[in-house]
């Protein structure tokens, strides 16, 4: 039995999705939550809404991850409010779906802003509050199989995951030593709203789904969020610097 109580847990990019779910199990393990969202207000408030439900602490925090000056701002949010943080979870990602010889300089940088950099800008700034109650802290992000092999117009995104998987062992490496372990869940396709404007999505869909080896079955936001509860609880204490995938076999399949 996971047990996160009394722990207090960030989950950026939380108003949907992935995020959205990773946030309600956690709450359910029992940890306070810190929702993250940068345009989706109300959605973001009907999670809150959802977590009170269960009891828990939420707060929630409008920043742009991207951007070091609102992780920093929402660093202080969550010490004003919890006075302590110990679970991160960089879920946040954008990025549009382009061929590699149409992409900008500025989709690059946006790309790399959004879905590498906030690893190391959130670990930055929430160390202060990890030493707060030394001995215990969780970072956990969110990876895709683009990290290590060539999708129909990923080639921005994938080579922003290949670089976060890369980042967090090297901070597995700096901060095993405090206390903290950093882990990466690398998820197959899951139909949520940025999967949905994949172009040939669906047909991707049946293929992998051809492929699982749990039987046909499409991997779940929920499916991803219990590996994460996982590596955020004291259980996966001696994973570091590891990439946990979670696609029902699809990739073993020959
Ligand atoms: N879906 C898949 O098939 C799949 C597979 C493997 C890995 N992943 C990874 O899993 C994570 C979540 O994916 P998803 O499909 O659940 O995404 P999603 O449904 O598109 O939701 C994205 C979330 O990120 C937030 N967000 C986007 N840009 C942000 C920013 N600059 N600052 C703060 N929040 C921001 C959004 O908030 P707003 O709504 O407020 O903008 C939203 O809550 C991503 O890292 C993705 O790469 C997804």
């Amino acid at each position: 039995m996971i047990s996160l109580q009394g722990n207090v847990a960030l989950v950026t990019g939380s108003s949907r999705g992935i995020g959205r779910a990773t946030a309600l199990r956690l709450a359910e393990a029992g940890a306070d939550i810190v929702l993250n969202y940068a345009r989706s207000r109300s959605a973001a408030e009907t999670v809150a809404e959802n977590i009170a439900q269960m009891g828990r602490n939420v707060l929630v925090v409008k920043a742009d991850v991207s951007e070091r000056e609102d992780v920093e701002c929402m660093m202080e949010a969550v010490d004003r409010e919890f006075g302590r943080l110990d679970i991160v979870v960089s879920n946040a990602a954008s990025g549009g779906f382009r061929e590699l010889m149409k992409a900008s300089d500025v989709h690059f940088e946006q790309t790399m802003n959004t879905n590498v950099r906030p690893l190391i800008t959130l670990v930055q700034a929430a160390m202060p509050l990890f030493e707060k109650t030394p001995g215990f802290a969780r970072v956990i992000a969110l990876s895709s199989h683009g990290s290590h092999r060539a999708l129909p117009a990923y080639g921005l995104i994938g080579g922003s995951k290949a670089a976060l998987e890369s980042l967090a062992r090297h901070l597995a490496l700096e901060l095993g030593d405090q206390g903290v372990r950093v882990n990466i869940v690398q998820a197959g396709l899951v139909e949520t709203d940025s999967a949905r404007l994949i172009p040939g999505v669906e047909q991707m869909f049946e293929h992998i789904e051809a492929r699982t080896c749990v039987g046909p079955r499409r991997l779940q936001p929920e499916d991803v969020a219990n590996v994460v509860t996982y590596l955020a609880s004291p259980m996966s204490d001696m994973i570091q610097g590891q990439t946990i995938i979670v696609d029902g076999g699809a990739t073993v399949f020959a």
